[in-house]
């Protein structure tokens, strides 16, 4: 008889502004028991678009708060009401195009998580696939990191790099990125939820993970 799961189970929040892949590869995840003891809380949009209806197609709890029009401090305060009405663990940026306040980052402190379609620190910000194409690098990919007050900053949990081949377009490139996005989203939320890890400095790392120079006396 298998052993019944005992871990306490993380509750997801996770915002979206577009057409949701990840947050759907996140939810596939759990349905196919890749993310044993994570559920999806709930899902906010700051807007109306396929994410958003993807959720309620799938049944799943959602929320939208529109932030078109309306003051950041306002419409911050409505999400964190609905992340904390549904219990959340841990926020997870899925394609959220607003940029979080120091305020609402400090309401959950590294417990945000943010996927970005590069290898950061290179190329933060908008279009990164197209501006690591136009820099010509020859490995582009992924980066699941924490989310801090500074855009695309925070402690990386972990990356997943993708060639760039001859034959690329930015937009083969990117789809090649976000099909390793799917699988690396995962992979950082079951890290982060295991709780089994230490962030020192900027680095995440393996909790009780020994650098050389760290060895405790014999
Ligand atoms: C992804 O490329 C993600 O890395 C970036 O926004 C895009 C969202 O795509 N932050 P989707 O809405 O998850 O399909």
């Amino acid at each position: 008889m298998e052993a019944a799961h005992t871990k306490p189970i993380i509750r997801l929040g996770i915002l979206v502004s577009g057409r949701g892949s990840n947050f759907k590869a996140i939810a596939r995840s759990i349905d196919e028991g890749r993310l044993p003891g994570v559920k999806i809380a709930v899902v906010i949009s700051n807007a109306q678009c396929l994410a958003l209806s993807a959720a309620g197609h799938m049944a799943i709890n959602n929320a939208v708060h529109i932030s078109k029009g309306r003051a950041r401090a306002e419409q911050e305060a409505d999400v964190l009401r609905t992340l904390r009405a549904n219990h959340v663990d841990l926020v997870c940026l899925a394609g959220y195009m607003r940029l979080l306040s120091p305020e609402f980052v400090a309401a959950f402190p590294h417990r945000i998580l943010n996927i970005h379609p590069s290898l950061l620190p290179a190329f933060p910000g908008l279009d990164a696939q197209q501006q690591a194409f136009d820099y010509g690098v020859k490995v582009a990919g992924c980066t699941v990191h924490f989310v801090d007050d500074e855009l695309d900053h925070g402690a990386i949990v972990l990356q997943r790099a993708v060639p760039v081949l001859e034959t690329d377009d930015a937009h083969a490139l990117a789809d090649r990125i976000l099909a390793e996005e799917h699988i690396a989203y995962t992979e950082a939320i079951d890290r982060v939820a295991s709780g089994d890890y230490e962030i020192r400095g900027r680095r995440y790392v393996k909790a009780g993970t020994r650098g050389p120079g760290e060895q405790g006396n014999k």
